[in-house]
């Protein structure tokens, strides 16, 4: 049965091809979607639509149906579209007349539109709390393993000395940039689109600051064809920010499975953590972090997806934006999958401490022994013809000390500041 059936029902062939994953994806929409029709029926009574009388049994049925929900139970019937038919058939089985009373002055564009803004806020929300996790964790990490160096590289070639310090506060830091865009994803979010109707408001008197405050939005989209425009721009600013976070996390995931390569051999994880081959006895390969590098790199690509499915839409609701959801909904438990996944594995990597002391990194130290002369009074670019022919020539010898000082260095890494940078943002989410 359809809430637009006017007596004929669709070819199955068509229903089927036009309801596509909805009956399963919107059972993640159902709780946003009593929540939603509980705040316009409070509206519908404050405006004169519905008696008090009526407001209290709407509210009764939606508060029991809110509990299916809550038990998992709740489910769209065969043959029912999508959760909001299926929520508006279950209030007009239990209460017939009344239960029909309960769309006026909204369609299920604003609804879908609603539904979508408090599943996204939420699981922005979620995203934030992982990412938070894994940073505190990275923080952690950083200031346990401050000491302990590591080749730097550029080209992939040896470089200069860094740390394993610096290398978990780097990915911390990076992450309070990603947390900013996840920040804008989760303020673009947090607009109550309802009375927006079908797109083009209603000629009810519709009271858009009172649902907005029910439903704890920051503020609204006031323009009505705005508030259907941002269908779309919500889940593609989440999908920024999302492949935001995944391209850090991809990078650190890559980082880590070249340093389980033997050629490096600078990490390692417990036999349990790693995963065996069929044929080759001695595997202890890096599965998990080959998987999260292979999910962030292809989580990057949905902000794309998400464009060319909305490019060029004519204004108004289209069905196309139906399928947005096909592309959103996993991203969202991906990317926590992802973030949990190195909280849980990175907290019992193994380093090695002894790694500069190998003869193939002298070279790290050659700037550390150029500094040396320069702060003895040589001019820099003598100090570094110096230390070069002596590289040339093969009497270079390292002195494998280090004396990083400055702000974000070595032995100043500034994981205070750094974490204060991530948490003043964190803290936004509060609100
Ligand atoms: N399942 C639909 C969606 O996600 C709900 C809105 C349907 N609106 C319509 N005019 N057919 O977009």
């Amino acid at each position: 049965m359809k809430l637009w059936s006017k007596g004929s029902e669709p070819d199955k062939m068509i229903e089927n091809f036009t309801v596509g994953h909805d009956r399963e994806l919107d059972l993640q929409l159902a709780r946003y979607d009593v929540e939603g029709s509980m705040a316009h029926i409070r509206m519908l009574e404050s405006i004169g639509l519905l008696t008090s009388g009526e407001l209290e049994l709407l509210l009764g049925a939606l508060g029991e149906i809110a509990e299916v929900i809550e038990r998992g139970e709740f489910t769209i019937d065969p043959g029912v579209e999508d959760v909001h038919s299926q929520v508006e058939f279950m209030l007009t089985a239990k209460l017939g007349d009344v239960g029909k009373k309960i769309h006026s002055g909204r369609s299920r564009n604003d609804q879908v539109l609603v539904d979508l803004k408090l599943f996204m806020r939420d699981k922005l929300r979620d995203i934030a709390s992982a990412t938070t996790r894994l940073f505190d964790t990275l923080i952690n990490l950083s200031e346990q393993h401050r000491d302990i160096l590591m080749p730097g590289y550029t080209h992939l070639q040896v470089a200069m000395p860094s740390s394993f310090g610096l290398w978990f506060g780097a990915y911390a830091e990076s992450l309070a940039d990603d947390m900013q865009m996840l920040l804008a994803a989760y303020n673009i979010a947090n607009q109550n689109p309802l009375g927006s109707a079908a797109g083009y408001g209603s000629s009810f008197p519709l009271d858009r600051e009172m649902t907005t405050r029910l439903l704890g939005f920051a503020d609204l989209h006031y323009n009505v064809v705005a508030a259907q425009m941002s269908r779309g721009k919500t889940e593609r600013a989440a999908s920024q920010a999302i492949a935001s976070i995944a391209s850090t996390l991809g990078r650190l995931a890559m980082d880590v499975c070249m340093w389980m390569c033997q050629n490096f051999g600078f990490v390692t994880f417990p036999d349990e953590l790693t995963t065996g081959s069929s044929i080759m006895p001695h595997k202890k390969n890096p599965d998990v972090f080959e998987i999260m590098r292979g999910k962030c790199n292809r989580l990057q690509s949905i902000s794309n997806e998400i464009a060319l499915l909305t490019a060029n839409l004519p204004l108004g609701y289209n069905r196309d934006l139906q399928l947005l959801k096909d592309i959103i909904f996993p991203a969202v438990g991906e990317i926590i999958e992802c973030l949990d996944m190195a909280t849980f594995m990175l907290p019992q990597m193994k380093v090695r401490t002894d790694i500069v002391e190998d003869p193939r990194y002298d070279y790290l130290f050659t700037v550390e022994e150029v500094n040396r002369l320069v702060l003895a009074g040589m001019p820099f670019r003598e100090a570094y013809k110096k230390v070069g022919l002596e590289v040339q020539d093969g009497t270079y010898r390292p002195v494998r000390e280090v004396k990083h000082t400055h702000l974000g260095s070595i032995s100043n890494p500034a994981n205070d500041r750094i974490s204060k940078k991530f948490h003043d943002i964190a803290d936004a989410f509060q609100s």
